[in-house]
């Protein structure tokens, strides 16, 4: 089971132990447990107070919106290789079909994404409502998409492109005020020597590799790629990356070796990183990958990451994109749950953004320009288990108990307001039977003129008299005013 199922099954398996109790845990913001562990190398997880913890993840957190880059040589066979489809997600083509490493290492001459411009990209994102990027520097593929001096397999040493795109993004980045972050396959690679690689179809056993030229001592690629590449990436974007995104560590990385990896994070007190480092180190998020967890993670920092399509890698035939509906109300139910949300684009070979994808991420950035004080720098919901419960009949995909949402609004927090995200248009009035604060006045967030709505009060709760259309389809924002 590769590490997202097994985190998946882990997430959902902690997602239905809790009890309504626990998610109001939630409400106390993230408090994070920093009781230092007996890890070989401290990690700052391990030694910072909570407030420090607060103040190194404040931007985070208040930015609830990131966009995820999966871009590398994959998108050139764009998830068809000698004739035959992958089944898999683009990015894991070499994998999924026992492509041969000097075969797949030879597409790089090959790799000329003339199409690709960070200023676009950056734009894109900010104008979408995204608060910062992350992007793949080294998938499991093991390819640099950036000036690397340690290994020639990158975009720059090995491509009639020449140049290096995470510095063209970190110098756009800068320029448009976004923040930047790396993903990196810290031991994954299946073009190196030693690198790990996770099982899938009938690849040797205990690697699980499928070409000798794999094969090698795990500790080399370690210490003559995979921490050099780091070091690089920390080294050479001067104020990025201000995340780093590791992903599918395997039982190779023990203890000792995240230890090393630590220790240059350490260097860089401000940076955040994932939990998929690997060695029993929790990283700061925790990352539930193309699904929302029902009740968030009470007391963590937490990003769901998804695809728009069912690829992260661009894959030219699949056209299966989420509605704009779907993508912003996992926005906006994530937001309620205290987390973030990190959706992928999945540029082409010619380092062109798919329409589909851009056509998505402008409706957003429309919604989030008149609704967004409803989504960044607010707090997850202060009606705990309003999210629903666990079906005692329907499974879930993953065979477990399905997750029915018990109401069509969720909601989120500021200090001096509740915000309430309609789903669907309650004719006449909405009515809350709990109020965990005292209501002074309600008003529609897109409603320019924030005229005031009626409020009854009763012994059963509140009634907020609204007009008789919504001002939005997808969501409505109610604003109740708390002071
Ligand atoms: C999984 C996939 C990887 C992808 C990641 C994104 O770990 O193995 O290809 O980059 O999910 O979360």
């Amino acid at each position: 089971m590769n590490l997202a199922h097994r985190s998946i099954a882990a997430l959902l398996f902690a997602a239905t132990s809790l009890s309504p109790t626990h998610s109001l845990a939630q409400l106390e913001g993230s408090k994070a447990d920093t009781t230092p562990t007996s890890h070989p190398v401290p990690a700052i997880q391990d030694t910072e107070t909570s407030a420090q913890r607060d103040a190194r993840m404040e931007w985070w957190r208040e930015a609830r919106f990131g966009m995820f880059i999966h871009w590398g040589l994959y998108s050139i066979p764009a998830g068809t290789w000698n004739g035959k489809r992958t089944t898999s997600v683009g990015e894991w083509i070499m994998n999924d079909l026992s492509i041969p490493v000097a075969d797949y290492k030879a597409l790089a001459k090959n790799f000329n994404p003339t199409g690709f411009n960070a200023h676009d990209i950056v734009a894109l994102a900010k104008s979408s409502g995204m608060k910062y990027i992350v992007i793949t520097a080294k998938h499991h593929d093991g390819f640099a998409m950036f000036d690397s001096k340690v290994n020639p397999f990158n975009i720059v040493a090995a491509t009639p492109f020449k140049r290096d795109p995470l510095k063209e993004l970190a110098e756009e980045c800068r320029r448009q005020g976004m923040k930047l972050g790396f993903y990196y396959s810290q031991d994954q690679d299946w073009t190196a020597p030693g690198g790990s690689a996770y099982k899938t179809g009938n690849h040797d056993l205990p690697t699980h590799h499928w070409d000798a030229a794999q094969d090698g001592d795990f500790d080399t690629y370690l210490h003559t790629k995979s921490i050099p590449q780091i070091k690089e990436l920390l080294a050479n974007y001067k104020d990025y990356p201000v995340v780093i995104w590791f992903d599918t560590p395997t039982a190779n990385m023990t203890p000792a070796r995240a230890a090393e990896i630590v220790a240059l994070l350490n260097q860089h007190p401000n940076l955040i990183w994932n939990n998929r480092l690997g060695g029993t180190y929790k990283g700061d998020t925790e990352t539930p990958e193309q699904y929302i967890p029902p009740q968030g993670f009470p007391g963590q920092d937490w990003e769901s990451c998804m695809t728009m399509n069912d690829t992260w890698g661009f894959k030219s035939f699949d056209t299966n994109f989420k509605s704009t509906q779907t993508l912003l109300r996992n926005l906006i139910d994530i937001s309620s749950k205290g987390g973030n949300y990190l959706l992928n684009i999945g540029p082409d070979s010619k380092g062109n953004v798919p329409t589909p994808e851009i056509d998505r991420l402008h409706e957003m950035g429309k919604w989030l320009a008149v609704n967004g004080e409803a989504i960044y720098n607010t707090k997850s919901t202060l009606f705990g288990g309003e999210a629903g419960s666990f079906s005692s009949t329907e499974k879930d995909k993953n065979g477990k108990p399905k997750f029915v949402a018990a109401w069509d609004w969720r909601s989120t927090t500021a200090a001096d307001k509740i915000y309430i995200e309609l789903l669907t248009w309650p004719n006449g009035t909405f009515h809350l039977d709990k109020l965990p604060r005292n209501v002074t006045g309600a008003y529609l967030l897109a409603d320019p003129s924030h005229t005031p709505l009626k409020l009854t009060r009763s012994a059963n709760g509140l009634d907020i008299q609204l007009p008789n259309k919504a001002l939005d389809p997808i969501a409505t924002v109610l604003v109740l005013k708390t002071l």
